[in-house]
Order: C-alpha cells, then structure tokens, then sequence
C-alpha cells in the first residue's frame, strides 16, 4: 500500500521537491497527499501546486491564534489519512495540541547536522553550519529524526547522512554538502515507514 504522507514546509521547498521527485519516479511506495505551508508565499508552497498536491496554509489570524491554526493543520492531515507527517524545512515549533489530534501518526523532521550535535533552539540555517565549523568536526552531515511534543531536533533518530568537512569550508559550501544528504536522507526515511507500512512486512 502506498504511503500516504502530509508534508509541513515554511521555505524554499528542496526537500519537498526531491521527496516529489522520488515519488514521481517510483524510487519510494509513498504519495504526498497535502502540503501545508506556515506562509503562502514560500517557493515550497509553488512547488506544490506544481506538483498538483492539495495544499493549505497555517493561518493564524484566519483560524484566530497559532495554536487554533495547527489543530485545523492537524484535523486537515487526518481527514486526508496521511500515515507519516514530514516536517521539511518547517520554521515553527508545533504545540502539544497538533501532536494530540495526530494521535498515533509519526511525525519526522530534517536536520542539516549530525544530532544530537549542533540541534536545539536558534540551532537554524547557516548558524548549524557556523557552529559546526567552529568546532572543529571533520564530519557533518544530515539527519531525520521523531519529533514529539516539547521537543526541538530531538527524538529516535530514523537515517543519518554523513559528509566530510573540507578544508576551507564556508558554512555555504558545507551547506549546499548537507543539503545533497538531506536530500537522500529524507526519501530512504520515508522509504523506511512506507516498507512498515507494507503488507509483506506484516
Ligand atoms: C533544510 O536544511 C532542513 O534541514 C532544515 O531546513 C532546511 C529546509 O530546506 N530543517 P528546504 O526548504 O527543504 O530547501
């Protein structure tokens, strides 16, 4: 049976693109059945309606608070029948009550680094990339892990990409490295949900 899958986005939309693609080309037993947005003007949001996939949009001031918005998000997702929600490049932290009304449905998220390094709070964008360079790591890399309730890049950690950290490295260069592994990283997690969800697995 073919995963459905719910995906969450706030920007430029490269990881929703290459989980598109990887469905499109049959690389992974999973279809994107919605695509919600916590801005109408992200380019995730364009590639979406490229894609012909339903999408909608975190409206706080529509549905009167954000955590209104997200239950509305949420009850969107399971009147779909998404099976996996995929947080991709989703710049808000989710209430308790989003994760409540998902109940049993598995939320992931994609982090440009190595967790449990370079995660947590104001932990975004080229700041990972910055810190991880900083600290002098010789690897960095990508990695989908569970989100749950409370929790920032925490969780059970589901597939970790790893790439080298050059010499003369700029957080740029190591992000555009990262971001090819996240790329992968994300289609071989939903992969991973999708063969548990399949009858043979049963
Ligand atoms: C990625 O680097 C992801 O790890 C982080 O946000 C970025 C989203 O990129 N959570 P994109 O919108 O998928 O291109």
């Amino acid at each position: 049976m073919t995963l459905p899958v719910g995906v969450l986005v706030s920007g430029r939309g490269t990881n929703l693109q290459a989980i598109l693609d990887a469905c499109a080309a049959g690389r992974v037993d999973a279809r994107v059945v919605l695509v919600a947005s916590s801005r109408a003007d992200a380019p995730a949001f364009e590639r979406a309606a490229r894609a012909d996939v339903p999408r909608a949009v975190f409206d706080t001031t529509a549905y009167g608070g954000r955590e209104p918005a997200q239950v509305a998000i949420a009850d969107a997702l399971v009147r779909v029948g998404v099976r996996l929600v995929v947080l991709a490049g989703f710049d808000r932290i989710l209430c308790d009550a989003f994760f409540e009304r998902l109940g049993p449905i598995p939320v992931i998220n994609i982090h440009p680094a190595l967790l449990p390094r370079f995660g947590g709070r104001g932990m975004v964008g080229s700041k990972v990339h910055e810190a991880v360079l900083a600290s002098g790591d010789r690897e960095s890399g990508a990695t989908v892990h569970r989100a749950h309730p409370g929790m920032v890049d925490e969780g059970e950690i589901v597939v970790q990409g790893r790439v080298p950290v050059m010499p003369g490295d700029t957080p740029e260069s190591l992000a555009a490295r990262v971001l090819e592994q996240e790329h992968v990283a994300i289609v071989q997690a939903i992969a991973r949900f999708a063969e548990e969800m399949s009858p043979t697995r049963r």
